[in-house]
């Protein structure tokens, strides 16, 4: 349960800052960029104790990483930060039942990350991913047709910058239409499963995780028994017909990758447009610069929505060895949390980090994550995904702006859960 806004003390020094605590999560945007800033500017990283959650023991603690530079390092020296042992997408380490579903390569190191990063990235053709190209421009067109014939109100997060990657990523793993609900149910709960309107009980975070993940577990599987042997053209399909070197994926392989596929391709580039619409309302003159040239404006404003939305806010990596990084001692055991979201807002490396800038170039952020072996592997169909839908919505729809957003209660996912729209 968090205290209410008027029982929060304000903040006024890094000291009175515990990343751990959840109350911190549920500030206003404002105060969150307040208090990373003063944790920027400290000497050297703060040091906090994990979080404390239902269904796992808290380790060591971890050092928040805060700074642009030292997420760069960290992320080029896998041997020493790794990604294993826990996982990654989690501060506390994951509990051995929650790795079946959710300990896919996200969560692992080399060599066991590359086999798999090799056999996914082999079935990712060239082939198919022209295919993907031509689908997101249909999908973004019919959505943006709903859309005005919905009329104004509606929500938009729901209705437009939900659907087009659930569509996207369910039509590529060859989830029937009928299905997409019963995904985007699941892949809210396991990404906001700290939200009561995902989860209402926290006694009950745990086992809800885990149905989820057993529920999507179970639908790959059923999909791929359909595909053994009578391959069709998606990826699935090439996933368990894949044989590449003699390299295949297990089933439970193929299932934790279809979990983290899901997951990852829906609430990210969904949150990256919705956050997108909402700063084209906040900063009309930028909106004014893109619709004077929709396509020629397009890939700066795109990295430019995803450096501000900084959808996923954090990766840890686990210290394997006694290690100095950047004048600073960690130690092996330690882990590192690097905050994505910080790091794009530093002004050693962005100038006037918080103006939204479509012209901003060089524009090195890490909202995809840090230069190294886990770089997002759907950075280009989420690029392609925000820039179709951007499109379709600047010249069909060009007066559309957004209401206040209803963020979602996380410390992962910079998540936008409703928000309504006008035109
Ligand atoms: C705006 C949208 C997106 C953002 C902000 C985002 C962000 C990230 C980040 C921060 C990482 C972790 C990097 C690390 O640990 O160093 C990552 C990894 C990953 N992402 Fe994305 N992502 C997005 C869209 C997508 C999409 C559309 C897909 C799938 C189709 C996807 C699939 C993956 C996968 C499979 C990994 C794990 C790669 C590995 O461990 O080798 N992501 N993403």
């Amino acid at each position: 349960m968090t205290t209410s806004p008027l029982e929060r003390a304000p903040i006024t020094s890094a000291t009175d800052i515990d990343l751990s605590d959840w109350d911190f999560w549920a500030r206003p945007m404002a105060e969150r960029e307040h208090a990373f800033q003063l944790l920027r500017d400290l000497d050297k990283p703060a040091f906090y104790a994990e979080p404390e959650v239902s269904f796992a023991a808290p380790g060591v603690g971890y050092h928040a990483l805060v700074r642009h530079a030292d997420i760069l390092e960290a992320s080029r020296n896998p041997e020493i930060f790794c990604s294993g042992s826990g996982g990654a997408t989690n501060i506390v380490d994951m509990p051995a039942e929650f790795i079946e579903y959710f300990g896919s390569m996200i969560s692992m190191d080399d060599p066991r990350h590359a086999r798999l990063r090799r056999i996914v990235s082999r079935a990712f053709t060239p082939k198919m991913i022209k295919q993907f190209e031509a689908d997101v421009e249909t999908a973004a067109a019919q959505i943006v047709t709903d859309l005005l014939a919905a009329g104004p109100g509606c929500d938009f997060v729901t209705e437009v910058a939900a659907r087009l990657p659930l569509k996207i990523i369910c039509d590529m793993m060859g989830i029937p239409e009928s299905d997409y609900r019963y995904v985007f149910d699941r892949s809210n709960v396991i990404l906001g499963a700290s939200d009561p309107e995902y989860v209402s009980d926290p006694a009950a975070i745990a086992t809800s995780l885990l149905t989820a993940g057993m529920e999507l577990q179970q639908l790959v599987q059923d999909l791929a028994a359909h595909r053994l042997g009578k391959p069709t053209d998606d990826l699935t399909s090439s996933l368990v017909n894949a044989n590449i070197d003699g390299e295949q994926l297990t089933a439970q392989e193929l299932g934790s990758f279809f979990i983290l596929l899901v997951v990852a391709g829906n609430e990210t580039t969904r949150n990256a447009i919705s956050y997108g619409l909402r700063l084209l309302t906040v900063n009309p003159g930028q909106k004014a610069l893109w619709l004077d040239d929709v396509d020629g404006r397009a890939p700066g404003a795109v990295e430019e929505i995803v450096r501000l939305a900084a959808p996923v806010n954090y990766m840890r990596r686990k210290v394997t060895r006694d290690h100095v990084m950047n004048g600073n001692l960690y130690k092996a055991g330690e882990k590192v949390v690097m905050y994505y979201w910080s790091a794009n807002r530093d002004d050693r490396v962005f100038a006037a980090p918080y103006r939204f800038d479509i012209t901003r170039s060089p524009n090195p952020h890490v909202g995809f994550g840090g230069p190294g072996p886990h770089f997002c592997l759907g950075a280009h169909l989420a690029r392609r995904e925000i820039t179709v839908m951007f499109r379709e919505l600047l010249s069909r729809v060009p007066q559309i702006e957004a209401g206040q957003p209803e963020r979602l209660f996380s410390s992962f996912i910079n998540g936008t859960k409703h928000m309504d729209c006008t035109f």
